[in-house]
């Protein structure tokens, strides 16, 4: 169990990759041609953080191992307005400066509440 538990937390992290790779390129992007917008490979690593991090809850609960709830709740409360943002927008060659600042800031903030908070 611990090793998919383990696999699954790498799966989660490539989902990370692929919306914040995806962010960065559009970072390059605004700063060349001046405009950004968010790309399918955003949409697809959030998606695949929500299922990723759903599983593995699902997993640790079904192992018997505590899971932070108040944690998980914030991660995923964040992570909801990430993907809707991203979803809505996704047709949009050019996404308004401060709302792709959001999804950045967003993003950021969960990867620093997935590794601060203990
Ligand atoms: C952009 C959004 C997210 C980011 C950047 C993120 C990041 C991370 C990172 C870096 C880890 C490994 C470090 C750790 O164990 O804390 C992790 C683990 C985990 N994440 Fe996420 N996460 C996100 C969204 C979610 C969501 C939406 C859920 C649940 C619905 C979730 C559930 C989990 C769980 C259960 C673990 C494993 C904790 C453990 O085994 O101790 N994550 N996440």
């Amino acid at each position: 169990m611990n090793l998919l538990i383990h696999l699954f937390v790498g799966l989660h992290i490539i989902g990370i990759a692929s919306l914040l790779g995806g962010y960065l390129t559009q970072l390059k992007a605004l700063g060349g041609q001046g405009t950004a917008r968010f790309t399918p490979l955003m949409l697809r690593g959030a998606v695949a953080m929500l299922v990723t991090g759903v599983i593995l809850v699902g997993l640790n609960r079904a192992d018997d191992q505590d899971v932070d709830n108040a944690k998980i709740g914030v991660k995923l409360a964040l992570l909801i307005v990430i993907l809707a943002l991203v979803f809505v927008k996704r047709d949009e060659t050019e996404v308004k400066k401060p709302l792709f600042a959001l999804v950045g800031l967003l993003t950021a903030a969960n990867i620093f509440i997935a590794v601060l908070w203990t």
